[in-house]
């Protein structure tokens, strides 16, 4: 879980490799959420087993015995947590664990990993070779009937392009992780000699030409998550989401890569925005100690300020008249319910933080425009309670009983 902790230290064996810190961070938190989310609904929704799919597993950039700071042994770890929280709570699932990995070294390394750190309770496997070529053997080993998690995070670009993902994303009761390299779409979406290689990644080539950066950024995202989704196993009822963390360069202020999420569930993206939000706060500290270090590593000299002081945790966020705006066009004089499903229909709509929605709705209220009409008293933060049972209603304020 994240913890206001996280915001203070980044541990010394990630000094250099910050970006790999939020990526794990976010890993772990999401994977901790999802496994007990589906392990206390198993019953309900008819799983008995939970599988996690590391498809570029590494270890990579950790020459650690422990593998600490690797997706193996934080996944591993997060597994094990959620198979006795779930035990304790009377829910016996199956977890199993697949590691792909293609270098020979460093399947050697998770090899001996898994064989002395897999944790009792736990079925893991080691799958040497490209992860393109497995496809069909990673899936086979998923078998019927399980939830499957896929972690995919290869170094480049090119095995996470939408038709070579296609296959997994077709799976039932799935959710996928996938590290998309901006840094390189950015670079390479508007040079003739990478047209194919863009539609081979996005799916189509996206229009840019005259666009900001930031909103060629949400362009290239968009028609990736569109493409993505459009693969996605879904029904009417069940349609499939997507929603992403944005990840910065350690040092520059500009995107290195985004950790795009896609699921058919919309607690899914619930969940992931609001462990996103948190991760943002994290994300920040992090760059501002990294920078401080890296001047300070500059200069020589050592600075007298704390390099929290100066960071602005609204950076980078929406300005809150956007959202008050967005929240008076989305409401009318008739009575609108708003539980997971509405409010995840949003988060993907606009890519804002929970928080940042909850805090434009309560100043709508102060302000006497809008009326959440089961709130029974004053709130100071959670002005919409969505998660609570259907949810509840938002009405502008003086309409229809
Ligand atoms: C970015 S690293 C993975 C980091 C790891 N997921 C983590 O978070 O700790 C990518 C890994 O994928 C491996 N790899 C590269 N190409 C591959 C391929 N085609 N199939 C399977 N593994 C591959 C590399 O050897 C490397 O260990």
């Amino acid at each position: 879980m994240l913890t206001s902790r996280d915001n203070n230290a980044v541990p010394a064996a990630y000094q250099g490799r910050e970006q790999a810190y939020i990526k794990h961070r976010l890993l772990e938190a999401y994977l901790e959420k999802l496994c007990m989310i589906v392990g206390m609904s198993s019953d309900g929704l008819g799983i008995t087993e939970l599988c996690y799919v590391d498809c570029f597993a590494g270890p990579w950039l950790d020459e650690s015995e422990g593998l600490g700071t690797t997706s193996i042994a934080i996944s591993l770890g997060i597994l094990e947590k959620c198979r006795r929280g779930l035990f304790d709570r009377g829910k016996q699932l199956h977890f199993r664990a697949l590691y792909v990995e293609n270098d020979e070294k460093a399947f050697g390394r998770l090899e001996r990993h898994l064989k002395e750190h897999t944790p009792p309770g736990i079925e893991t496997k080691g799958l040497r070779g490209d992860f393109v070529a497995l496809r069909t053997q990673i899936l086979d080993w998923c078998k019927r009937g399980s939830f499957a998690f896929f972690f995919i995070d290869p170094k480049g670009w090119t095995d996470v392009g939408v038709d070579v993902l296609k296959p997994l994303l077709q799976r039932a009761q799935s959710e996928f992780l996938i590290t998309f390299m901006y840094d390189f779409a950015n670079r390479a979406v508007s040079m003739q000699d990478f047209q194919v290689q863009i539609s081979e990644l996005l799916g189509e080539r996206p229009k840019v030409s005259g666009l900001s950066p930031p909103d060629r950024e949400k362009a290239v995202l968009r028609t990736y998550r569109r493409n993505l989704e459009a693969c996605v196993y879904s029904n009417t009822q069940w349609p499939a989401r997507s929603a992403y963390v944005r990840v910065q360069d350690r040092l520059k202020d500009r995107t290195k890569y985004h950790l795009v999420y896609l699921t058919g569930h919309p607690l899914g993206i619930v969940k992931f925005m609001e462990i996103s939000e948190k991760l943002d706060i994290v994300q920040k500290h992090t760059r501002a100690v990294t920078k401080q270090r890296s001047q300070i590593e500059k200069s020589g000299q050592t600075t007298l300020f704390e390099a929290g002081e100066f960071i602005s945790e609204d950076d980078g966020r929406v300005s809150g008249d956007e959202v008050e705006q967005y929240w008076l066009s989305k409401l009318s004089d008739v009575r609108r319910m708003f539980g997971n499903t509405e409010f995840a229909g949003i988060l993907e709509e606009t890519d804002w933080f929970p928080g940042d929605l909850q805090l434009a709705l309560g100043r709508l209220m102060d302000q006497g425009k809008i009326v959440n009409i089961d709130a029974k008293g004053r709130r100071k933060t959670r002005f919409l309670h969505y998660d609570l049972g259907r949810g509840e209603r938002l009405q502008l304020t003086g309409g229809k009983p």
